[in-house]
């Protein structure tokens, strides 16, 4: 099965409950956003490969560790998912960014594709797909399935807020991918909104609705 990482980090927590609050304006929302992410990026990426290089600080030449391989590639799912992009770039800046456009079909919550962009080649590199919210988890099981279909092989998923069902669904569909949770909520009400959750991501990060 997945491995699943539920964060537990207080800041992590403190900064969900602000988003979390329905008074909170635009402007806050999606600044938290990006500081949850790169907090929690800080703790997805602690598995990122290293190599030795030489460097000559001013004192003597000396083998140190740096970020090897290919490039890291970022892929939110649209629309939400781009609130988690600025916060992770902070942590690796030469991250090359891909996205993939998703919507909920709002009767049967399903999930309608219509947008597919990723860094080419994808196959070596480390991917991390960015989404705040993992509710039916449908969302995030096609994208991940798109971006396999495209050759991606090392993905790790981030949330922020995450409902067991969708947690479940995921981790059944893609048993290998990594899942960063910010939070396991209760559950998903009839809408399939996730409970207590914080509403819609999309919406609160670009005020829109
Ligand atoms: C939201 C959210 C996820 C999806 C989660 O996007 O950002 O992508 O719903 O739901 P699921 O796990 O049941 O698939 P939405 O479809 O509202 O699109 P938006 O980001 O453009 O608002
Ligand atoms: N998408 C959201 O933005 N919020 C939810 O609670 C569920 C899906």
């Amino acid at each position: 099965m997945s491995k699943v990482y539920i964060n537990k980090h207080p800041l992590v927590q403190h900064k969900i409950s602000i988003l979390r609050d329905k008074n909170t304006g635009t402007n806050e929302f999606r600044s938290l956003v990006g500081e949850i992410a790169m907090l929690m990026g800080y703790e997805a990426l602690n598995d990122l490969p290293t190599e030795e290089v030489e460097v000559e600080t001013p004192l003597e030449k000396c083998m140190t560790e740096m970020i090897s391989g290919r490039k890291m590639a970022i892929v939110p799912i649209l629309r939400a998912g781009l609130g988690m992009v600025d916060g992770i770039l902070q942590l690796v800046p030469a991250s090359k960014v891909g996205h993939i456009g998703l919507y909920r079909d709002e009767e049967t919550h399903t999930p309608v594709e219509y947008y597919c962009k990723l860094p080419s080649p994808i196959e070596e590199r480390i991917i991390v797909v960015t989404d705040p919210m993992l509710a039916t988890g449908g969302s995030a099981i096609d994208a991940i399935s798109q971006i396999k279909k495209h050759g991606g092989k090392k993905i790790k998923f981030m949330c922020i807020i995450a409902a067991p069902e969708g947690l479940k669904a995921l981790e059944e569909a893609h048993p290998d991918v990594q899942i960063y949770v910010g939070h396991l909520d209760r559950q998903l009400n009839s809408d399939a909104y996730i409970c207590p959750g914080l509403g819609d991501a999309g919406d609160r990060i670009f005020g829109t609705k």
